[in-house]
């Protein structure tokens, strides 16, 4: 079965609320236990960095961003889940990322143009107060989404240039470095935006958001800042009893978010027939509490004991970095960051000619299953393997091959490569094993 990679991170500057749950957590962990689906979720705290220069709500934001995930019903060993700063690699990546990306696709970005758009509006330098974090967040979320070759990327509305500007820089990238050699390194990554995701209103019927202050809060403040937020919800002023038109108002699209097709037709009835908005808010409150309230108590009794959270995040990282680490070796091979040792030894033209060795490469075509090959070093292939539904099936089959070198060759699903003879392909082999070995 093709299995699709989809990754998502959320900037650890603040706690989530109802919107964030019902847009981004919630989908995403029920996307998560398809068994076609290979997760990976994050708290991006390099990116929080970059708007927030208060240690301790940087701290104190990424605690409560994990445990919400788990709290949620996130299933931390089936999903890959860590922390971005977990993973040195990606500040690696993003540097080899830098520089092949263009300033002025940078200078586009709508977030650095806002932010130049406002100076200048406001009569400063364009570039007063920019950070150079600022500029470069979408190399850095690239680095995050390209790491990890994500199929899928689910995000808001206003994160889908970054999207494309990942796959911007993965295509050049991969032209730059990899159509020598056949290989394409990177995956193009495609935005996700859930229609569900970006509609749920805050108390004013606009859509929910810090910034207009009219959020309902998902765990923080408990039962009663639920309770709360939920009365200051902006009704019109029909009395009791009199008829209420519930199509569009916020209070009825927050209730559909959480409620069956039943449910929904049942409550609009009522409201039709002149239930109280005290009453219709309270029903509301019960409606989601009787989701949350689990979720919250499970919330609370992490969050009192940070140290579980940390073991889950640490065996996160290493299930991300071993992933991570040997395509980073990869591609620094392929920029040219490689070891001295081939070009510092003596040359001796007299000598029995240094072996080059050849390469295996795994990849993924379009038909979604996985393949790979073995290279010579001049490029010619030597071996072709069928494709594998799997990634671990391939690299099974190479990591045998460069063990058991052309023993295993009569039951491994390959064909030789155009004119390559099975006496070159064996010696190939060879030269892998005992470099194997050495
Ligand atoms: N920039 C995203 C946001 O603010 C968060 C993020 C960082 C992200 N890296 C990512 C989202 C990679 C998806 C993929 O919403």
């Amino acid at each position: 079965m093709p299995v699709t990679r989809v990754l998502t991170g959320i900037t650890t500057t603040g706690t989530l609320h109802l919107g964030n749950y019902v847009g981004a957590v919630r989908p995403c962990i029920e996307a998560s236990r398809r068994a076609d689906v290979d997760s990976f979720f994050f708290m991006a705290d390099y990116h929080a960095l970059i708007k927030c220069d208060e240690p301790a709500r940087i701290e104190a934001s990424r605690l409560q961003i994990a445990a919400t995930w788990i709290a949620a019903g996130l299933d931390t060993d089936r999903a890959t889940f860590y922390r971005q700063s977990d993973i040195p690699e990606i500040p690696e990546l993003t540097w080899l990322l830098t520089c092949v990306t263009g300033k002025g696709q940078m200078n586009r970005a709508h977030a650095y143009k806002a932010a130049t758009d406002a100076n200048t509006a406001a009569g400063e330098d364009a570039d007063a107060g920019i950070t150079m974090g600022l500029y470069c967040y979408p190399i850095l979320m690239a680095a995050d989404i390209l790491m990890f070759n994500a199929h899928v990327v689910p995000v808001g509305k206003d994160q889908v240039q970054h999207i494309e500007m990942a796959r911007d820089v993965a295509q050049r990238f991969n032209h730059l470095y990899g159509a020598a050699i056949g290989r394409e390194f990177f995956v193009l990554p495609e935005a996700q935006i859930d229609a569900e995701m970006e509609l749920l209103p805050g108390l004013d019927g606009r859509k929910m958001s810090k910034s207009y202050d009219n959020v309902i809060p998902l765990f923080e403040g408990g039962e009663k800042a639920l309770r709360d937020a939920i009365a200051r919800i902006v009704t019109d002023s029909r009395l009791p009893g009199e008829p209420k038109e519930p199509e569009g108002t916020a209070l009825i699209q927050i209730f559909d978010a959480f409620a069956t097709p039943e449910e929904r037709a049942a409550f609009r009835a009522e409201l039709r027939a002149g239930l109280a908005w005290g009453e219709a808010k309270q029903r509301l409150f019960e409606q989601i509490n009787r989701q949350i309230a689990p979720m919250r108590a499970r919330y609370d009794a992490l969050m009192a004991e940070p140290e579980k959270i940390e073991a889950i995040l640490q065996a996160g990282a290493a299930k991300a970095r071993a992933i991570a680490r040997p395509l980073l070796d990869e591609l620094r091979h392929a920029v040219g960051l490689r070891r001295f040792q081939a070009l510092a030894a003596p040359v001796d033209t007299a000598a029995k000619p240094k072996v080059q060795l050849p390469v295996f490469k795994q990849y993924r075509e379009a038909d979604n299953r996985f393949y790979f090959k073995l290279s010579a070093h001049d490029g010619r292939v030597l071996l072709q393997s069928q494709g594998f539904d799997g990634g671990r099936d391939a690299g099974a089959w190479v990591k045998r091959l460069k063990t058991e070198g052309a023993a295993a060759l009569d039951s491994a699903p390959v064909a030789l490569g155009e004119d390559v003879s099975p006496d070159e392909v064996a010696q190939a082999l060879a030269a892998l094993v005992a470099a194997e070995q050495a």
